[in-house]
Parts: C-alpha cells; structure tokens; sequence
C-alpha cells in the first residue's frame, strides 16, 4: 500500500485509475485545477470506492502547492496526468500546452524532488511515435513529435530520462497510451468532454444519445480493410490497472522506463460504429467525410513489454468498451433529466 497523489485526478483517465488504485488499498490524494473536469465526480468516485476521495484544488505549476501536498500526505508515489491533451487546440494554443505539460512537470519535478518523492508515473501517448515506420509500434520506434501536444510529451519523457540517468534513486515509468475509450462499469464515471468532441468515441456516443445528428467518418480511402483509419481501442479500467502494475514494477525498480498500454489489436471506424450501434441498440447515422488533416491510417501497439514487463495485459473487450461509454451516457442523461 502506498500514499499516491494523482495529478489531474478528477480527469477521465485520471478517475478511472484513482477508483483502481484505491480498491487495491492505495491511499489516494487526487489534485487539480480542475480545467477540465469539475468537482461534482467527487461525488461519484465516493460512491463507487465507498468513502470519500481526498482533492486538493491546485494547478501543477504552483510548486508551493504541490510541496505542501506531497509532504503533509506523506506521499510515496506520483502519477502525473494533468495536461492538456488536444492536438488540435494544440496547434492554435502552443503556449498554453507547453505552459501545462511542460512547465507543469517541470514545477512537479522541483516540488517532488523538494520533498524527496522519486517514484513517478507519467501519462504518455502513442503519439510519441509520429507516423509508424512499422507495425505494430513497440518502444523501439523512433520518436519524433507532429504537433505541440505531441512534442510536449515527448520533452517531457526526455526530461525524465536525464533525470533518471542523473539520479539512481528515481523510478519512473512512461506509459504511452494508445486510444483510451470506455467507463467504469458502474455507469456512475466516464469522458464527459465539454463541447463538441474531438475523438470518435465520444462522438460516436454523442450520436446514439441524439445529441449529435451524424457521425463524419474521416476518410474511406485508407490502405485498411474498410478503408477507415484503424486504432487500438483499449478500455480505460485495462488502462487505470496499469497503472496499479507500473507502480508495483517501480517498487522493485529504479530508472526509467517507456511502456505502451495498448490491446496489440486494431479496429476501424466502421468496426466501431457496428460495436456501438450492437452496445447501444440505437442506429449511429454517418456520412464518409474527408481525411482529417495529421490523421495516420493505422495505429496499434506491440504489448508484449508491458506483459513482459509489467505482468499487464488488457483482458476487456470492445463490447465491453462500448457497452461501458452506453450505460455512463445513459446514466448521465437521467441525472441530467432529473
Ligand atoms: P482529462 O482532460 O480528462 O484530464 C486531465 C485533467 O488534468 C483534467 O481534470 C484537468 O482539469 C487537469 N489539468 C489540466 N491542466 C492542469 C494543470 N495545469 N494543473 C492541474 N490540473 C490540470 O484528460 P485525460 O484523457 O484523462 O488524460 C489524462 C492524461 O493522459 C493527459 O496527460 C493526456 O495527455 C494523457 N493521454 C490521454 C489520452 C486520451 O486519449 N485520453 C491518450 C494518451 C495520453
Ligand atoms: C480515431 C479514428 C479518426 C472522430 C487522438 C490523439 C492521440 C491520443 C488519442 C492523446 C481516426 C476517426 C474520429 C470523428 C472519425 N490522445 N474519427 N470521426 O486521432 O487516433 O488519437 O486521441 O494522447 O494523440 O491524436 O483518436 O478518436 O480522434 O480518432 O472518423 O468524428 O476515428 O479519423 O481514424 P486519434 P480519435
């Protein structure tokens, strides 16, 4: 058991591994800004773990803050996934995301190393890889970022990795996210993105409630069997109990290490609208629009570090993905209703 503070802790990803990780006994300190995200999950993550949820209400770029929270809760571990994570926006705000992801580790950094926490997890994408030159992608590929997201990301690895060659006594581990999707199975937490969504499944989701009249498919004319884009979907509790696994590894050792949390397995935009419309029992209407510009054909990782590794696989799967989105949106719209 351990004292963990999760940075970006009332986020999607964030909720969803602060749920695992406290029914696995760890004690957790959930802390953000709450930019993203309000403080109405609190709420719902007490229902589901049974007490209350302890949130500090604090940006990472106040490194007061985070010293005074890492040391009055005796804090073992970090996992770090405050951020801004749209690559679009990205590309028109590039200040705001090196200013929250780059800035904001680098205060994380100096505040753990203040209190001497040295044990961190960092929440990574895929898309440190660009565009695949082989698949599927394992941590051997070349990293090479294609926007500001994506290149803050990856500064941020390179970081850790001088930090660790610097000092023997860190831990750290890069988990590099593929396409997290789904809800906790209690229907009570799930990606509720303001606005119109940027990814399929959200949109996809949005489409079978009827708030959205149809789903643009981003291109048909892809080299895949279908001819949509292809990506490896994975189950956002697959996800968060990796994280469960990452911190164990950690406990035995020390440096830093880069794992993909992926299923190894690749489904098209087509296969996901099938998936859903099965979930759901609704008709997801959609139309064959474009390409999205910076869009690859196909994306999907190698797991077998994380197995290796990690001792984690994905057990879910996309029925279950897309059953999960379906009850979280169902349960939403009742208490949106009531
Ligand atoms: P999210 O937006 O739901 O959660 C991020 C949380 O961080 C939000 O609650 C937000 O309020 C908070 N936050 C943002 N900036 C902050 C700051 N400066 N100080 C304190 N809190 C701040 O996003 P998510 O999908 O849960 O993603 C979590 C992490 O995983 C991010 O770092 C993201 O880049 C990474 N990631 C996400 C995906 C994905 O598809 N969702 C894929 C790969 C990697
Ligand atoms: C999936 C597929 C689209 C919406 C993004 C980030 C990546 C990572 C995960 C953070 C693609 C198609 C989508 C729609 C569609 N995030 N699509 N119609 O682009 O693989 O990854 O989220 O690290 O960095 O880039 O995910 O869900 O946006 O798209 O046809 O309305 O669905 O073209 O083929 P993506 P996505």
């Amino acid at each position: 058991m351990s004292r963990l503070l999760i940075t970006g802790g009332t986020g999607y990803i964030g909720s969803h591994s602060a749920v695992a990780l406290s029914k696995t006994g760890h004690q957790v300190v959930l802390y953000d800004n709450l930019s993203n995200s309000n403080r109405t999950i609190l709420q719902s993550l007490g229902l589901i773990v049974g007490h209350h949820m302890s949130f500090v209400e604090g940006d990472v770029r106040d490194t007061k803050l985070l010293i005074s929270t890492l040391t009055s809760h005796n804090i073992d571990a970090v996992i770090h996934f405050a951020g801004l994570k749209a690559v679009g926006e990205s590309v028109e705000k590039p200040v705001d995301y090196y200013a929250n992801n780059v800035q904001g580790a680098i205060s994380l950094l100096q505040a753990m190393q203040f209190a001497q926490v040295k044990t961190l997890v960092f929440s990574s994408s895929a898309t440190v890889y660009g565009e695949p030159r082989y698949l599927p992608l394992n941590e051997s590929h070349s990293t090479i970022a294609t926007n500001p997201y994506g290149r803050s990301k990856l500064h941020v690895e390179e970081m850790l990795a001088d930090i660790a060659a610097s000092d023997a006594d860190w831990r750290i581990a890069c988990l590099r996210y593929f396409n997290p999707v789904g809800a906790h199975e209690s229907g009570l937490i799930g990606e509720n993105p303001s606005g119109i969504p940027n990814n399929l499944m959200p949109y996809l989701a949005q489409v079978a409630t009827g708030q959205i009249p149809e789903l643009s498919v981003f291109g048909d004319d892809y080299p895949t069997t279908d001819g949509t884009g292809v990506r490896d979907f994975i189950h956002v509790m697959d996800l968060a109990e990796g994280h469960i696994l990452a911190l164990t590894y950690l406990s035995r050792n020390t440096g830093w290490h880069a794992v993909n949390l992926g299923t190894g397995k690749g489904y098209s935009v087509l296969d996901m609208i099938q998936a859903f419309e099965k979930a759901s029992g609704r008709q997801v209407p959609y139309k064959i629009a474009p390409r999205r510009a910076g869009d690859v054909a196909i994306c999907y990782s190698d797991p077998k570090k994380a197995s290796e590794l990690l001792k984690w696989r994905a057990a879910r799967t996309l029925d279950d993905m897309c059953a999960s989105t379906w009850r979280f949106h169902q349960f939403r719209r009742l208490s949106v209703e009531s």
